[in-house]
């Protein structure tokens, strides 16, 4: 499963993650700067924030009500396409993921 992570800079890097792995922990597993993923993965630091391009909202799937309320509560420039990355799992539909890595968090 490919997955395209942009930088804040603009910068492109492709790496391939295992189906059922999180966003997150593909981004962390291959050094992806400014998804840091400090509480592992339980909607608990907003720090793997990422806009999800268009294109693969709808295969995301909706958020739940507490990555809604993590993302209002630490996550700063939040838009409708935010998400944290640890809560999407890939899989083949997500093939071709791109995800732009939101700035730093607080
Ligand atoms: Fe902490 Fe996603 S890794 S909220």
């Amino acid at each position: 499963v490919k997955v395209t992570y942009i930088s804040t800079t603009g910068e492109k890097t492709t790496v391939e993650g295992k189906a059922g792995d999180s966003v997150m922990q593909t981004a962390v597993d291959h050094g992806i700067d400014g998804i840091v993923g400090e509480c592992g993965g339980s909607m608990a630091c907003a720090t793997c924030h990422v806009f999800v391009d268009e294109a693969f909202l709808a295969a995301t799937g909706e958020k739940s009500d507490s990555e809604e309320a993590m993302l209002e509560g630490a996550a700063s420039d939040v838009r409708p396409n935010s998400r944290l990355s640890c809560q999407i799992r890939l899989s083949d539909a997500l093939d071709g993921l791109v995800v732009q890595v939101a700035e730093e968090q607080m």
